[in-house]
């Protein structure tokens, strides 16, 4: 039996881990350096943060690992700042309570642990939900991150689990980790705009940190801090539509599903015998945890490596625009307009001999920018941005800036047709000329139906 940790210890010397947007990782509990060396935790090293989003943006090759261990140190400064300046002693029921900080930080640092590779997709062809998966390595006591939880005390893993489930008790802990602005999207943004080599996402995080304060009902903002909290409102909006929804990307991830669901057909059909390795649980639709865990992106890249020399040509043809960085190409179109335009260019596509199953997808992505509570509409645990007189009155954010007020409420966002990119890429000439009037006639049918070209 090893012993239980006593939490209120810190190690005599911390340790720290070198990282480009924080600088360093402060570790000071024998409990945190612990989790981050189980294997549960050691395997979001491979696992990319940004899944696609690499293809488009080379230099996103950051990992769950990294951000995750950056959600858990903006935790641990914010923690640093409330006992400082407001502690429950002082601040009364607006204050924070110490004894809190062991369970944020670690629902911070754990609040991923379920994502797998190319999380997005994955969970649309295969069923599975990261958050629940969250909760399950935390709670079954097979897991090293389960054991090492619940050295703190028999009732540890399901207090971190209800933090990541937002039912902790506390609202403070759990708007921490998430919220509408949490440790969990100032680590992305940040982490993600460095990592692609992007401005927007900079916003100033030592300022929302400096301004950032316990409240009775969760968390606030300093007023004086507005500024700093519309900057970061305006960061998150142009890095949703600058870079998770770049088209590019979306192109990939649809590749991607496509070429999932065909493996999925072959794999049920006796007369293919698809070699799936360690997806094969998931294709039969019965997996255990551990079979999960053994996932990341190097398992689902040898799988496509195989079936890029598999015998049907859709599977390989599919793969192979995967791994080479074919994607589908996009047009932009307008629902409820133009569904009829797509289904002509739908058959113009089949007429080519693609089966437009496999070779076309309607891809839609939007974002809320920023909401306030809507007490009538909204789910109960909702919460809006709040910014504190020195008073102790409180502002909803959107009523104090315009800025913000001009993007809240208001879903941003596209709907795309994904076609091969040989409808759309005239420069490719040779590529096409088997049917080249027909990618004509597709052409046509964009122009004069105004539909949006890609690179738009
Ligand atoms: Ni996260």
């Amino acid at each position: 039996m090893t012993r239980p940790y006593d939490v209120t210890e810190l190690l005599p010397i911390e340790k720290v881990f070198r990282d480009p947007v924080h600088g360093y990782i402060h570790i000071q509990h024998q409990l945190i350096l612990d989790l981050i060396d189980t294997k549960e935790f050691q395997r979001l090293r491979r696992i990319k943060q940004l899944g696609t989003a690499s293809f488009t943006f080379h230099g996103a090759e950051h990992s769950r690992f990294s951000h995750s261990l950056g959600v858990y140190e903006i935790t641990r400064r914010i923690c640093d700042k409330f006992v400082r300046n407001f502690s429950v002693e002082k601040e009364g029921a607006d204050g924070w309570d110490d004894n809190e900080r062991i369970v944020a930080l670690c629902a911070a640092l754990l609040h991923d642990i379920g994502h797998g590779p190319y999380s997005h997709t994955f969970e649309a062809i295969f069923g599975t939900d990261h958050e629940d998966l969250s909760t399950r390595i935390i709670l079954s006591p097979e897991t090293e991150i389960h054991q090492v939880l619940a050295r703190v005390g028999p009732g540890f893993p399901k207090k971190v689990a209800s933090v990541i489930q937002h039912t902790y008790p506390n609202p403070q802990v759990v708007q921490l980790i998430s919220s509408q602005i949490d440790a969990d999207r100032m680590d992305y943004l940040q982490r993600d705009a460095y990592f692609t080599g992007v401005t927007y996402g900079a916003f100033d995080l030592t300022r929302i940190l400096r301004v950032i304060r316990p409240s009775k009902n969760g968390i606030a903002f300093q007023f004086q801090g507005m500024h700093a909290v519309e900057d970061y409102i305006v960061s998150r909006y142009q890095m949703y539509m600058q870079v998770y929804f770049h088209r590019v990307s979306r192109g990939m991830e649809v590749t991607l599903d496509r070429l999932l669901k065909r493996a999925k057909k072959l794999y049920h059909d006796p007369q293919y015998s698809l070699p799936v390795g360690l997806l094969e649980p998931f294709f039969e639709e019965s997996f255990t945890l551990n079979d999960y865990l053994r996932l990341d992106d190097g398992a689902m890249t040898t799988c496509f490596t195989m079936w890029q020399e598999h015998h049907d040509p859709i599977l390989s043809d599919l793969a192979g625009r995967f791994l080479d960085r074919r994607p589908l190409k996009s047009v932009r179109f307008t629902p409820g307009k133009d569904e009829p335009v797509l289904k002509k260019l739908e058959s113009i596509i089949e007429e080519a001999g693609y089966d437009t199953e496999y070779y076309t997808a309607y891809n839609s992505s939007y974002d809320l920018p920023y909401d306030f509570y809507r007490p009538h509409h909204d789910k109960p645990g909702k919460t809006q941005i709040e910014l504190m007189y020195p008073d102790g009155s409180i502002v909803e954010l959107s009523e104090a800036s315009e800025l913000v007020k001009s993007l809240t409420g208001k879903i941003r966002g596209d709907e795309r047709f994904y076609v091969p990119k040989e409808f759309l890429n005239a420069s490719k000439r040779e590529e096409i000329s088997l049917f080249e009037p027909l990618v004509e006639e597709f052409n046509r049918y964009i122009r004069n139906n105004a539909i949006i070209h890609p690179d738009n």
